[in-house]
């Protein structure tokens, strides 16, 4: 083979020398965050298995399209906009004359999420976006309906939705902003509240907690178990931060090597999450709702994250077919693909559990 067929090597450059002046702030330090201009980097996240900061990646797109197969005219309701992953997925596939109902209990992510769908051409005829906790599914579905409160352009009409997606627990966007007090690697405040303008931040929670109800808060929520020992250990103190609290529970489980006390930090702020934002009495509520927020012959798809929420899932989508609401249901859990969880690490947990109503 001729030579000058080979393209030259590229002429080394040197990396930039550390100038000092690491940025300190989440907003300044991942570029990520301007994901048009910083294209090559959000690639080279993406090709690690990591999640760009400032965005989400769907779960199990392909699985929950094929289960709640959208079609022109639709209405859907996607309880957890999140980043708008999956709306952004499902929404042509209601065109022409569908729309999407997208709620979110975050106001902080919901206006970006927003935006960001209207710059992708989902016009209020398409799509509406409404700031709700999804307990309430069955009034935001009224409240489109009422007149007055339509955007221009919604339906006329929402008796019920052709499909209802929920994808639970937090968004990576969430995750990755030390500011929420999610992140079990990140130091920010130690707030955890998806909506932060109601409730109390897990700190406060922590104070107020007997060792007793902490134990079972632990226990319930991520089958903690060294509930007890760690509820001594963490009920009733002062922690600003999540670095705080990570270090006392290290502290409370000395002889765990790394792998297995951070495990336990992650256990330990998944309760508490799950408990500042009353998460099971939440999904509880809008699994109540769900058949007679479906249309006849509407399929819902709930995506979990871990036991207490599949338990949940799994006995009321049995109790519905069984009282005859439900005409069908997922008899066995879907799992993401093995190539998911190896390029998104964050699918590794997923369960997809489906049920349609009666016609
Ligand atoms: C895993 S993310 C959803 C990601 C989304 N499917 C996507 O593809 O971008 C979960 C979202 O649900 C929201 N959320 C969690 N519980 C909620 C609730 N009870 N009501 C409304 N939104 C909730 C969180 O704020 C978060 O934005």
């Amino acid at each position: 083979m001729a030579n000058d067929s080979v393209p030259a090597p590229a002429p080394h450059r040197r990396r930039p020398r550390y100038s000092g002046s690491y940025p300190r702030r989440f907003e300044e330090k991942y570029k990520e965050h301007d994901p048009e201009r910083h294209a090559e980097t959000v690639a080279r996240v993406l090709a690690s298995g990591k999640t760009p900061a400032g965005t989400h990646r769907p779960i199990m797109v392909r699985e929950v399209l094929e289960v709640l197969a959208p079609r022109p005219g639709e209405l859907a309701v996607d309880a957890t906009l999140g980043h708008g992953g999956h709306a952004q997925e499902i929404l042509p596939r209601l065109q022409p004359g569908g729309h999407l109902v997208g709620l979110d209990a975050d106001p902080i992510e919901l206006p970006k999420t927003e935006a960001r769908l209207r710059a992708l051409g989902f016009g209020p005829e398409m799509f509406t976006a409404r700031r709700s906790n999804f307990a309430g599914l069955p009034q935001v579905l009224a409240a489109v309906n009422a007149s007055g409160k339509r955007e221009p352009g919604a339906p006329q009409n929402i008796p019920g939705a052709d499909l209802i997606l929920a994808d639970l627990g937090v968004s990576s966007m969430q995750i990755d902003d030390p500011a929420r007090g999610f992140s079990v690697k990140l130091e920010g405040p130690l707030d955890m509240r998806m909506n932060p303008e109601r409730g109390q931040p897990a700190s406060a929670l922590l104070e107020r907690l007997k060792p007793e109800a902490l134990a079972a808060v632990l226990a319930e929520n991520a089958d903690e178990a060294d509930a007890a020992l760690l509820a001594r250990a963490l009920a009733g103190k002062t922690f600003a931060t999540t670095t705080e609290l990570a270090r006392a529970v290290r502290a409370a489980l000395p002889w765990l090597r790394k792998d297995g006390a951070d495990l336990a930090v992650r256990r330990v702020f998944q309760a508490l999450r799950i408990a500042v934002n009353d998460e099971f009495s939440a999904l509880e509520t809008f699994l109540r709702h769900l058949p007679a927020c479906l249309k006849p012959g509407g399929r819902a798809a709930i995506l979990t994250f871990h036991s207490g929420e599949d338990r949940r899932v799994k006995t009321a989508f049995a109790a519905g077919f069984r009282e005859g609401f439900y005409s069908d249901i997922a008899h066995e859990v879907i799992r993401p693909a093995a190539e998911e969880r190896h390029s998104n690490p964050r699918s590794a947990p997923a369960k997809l559990r489906w049920a349609r109503r009666v016609a």
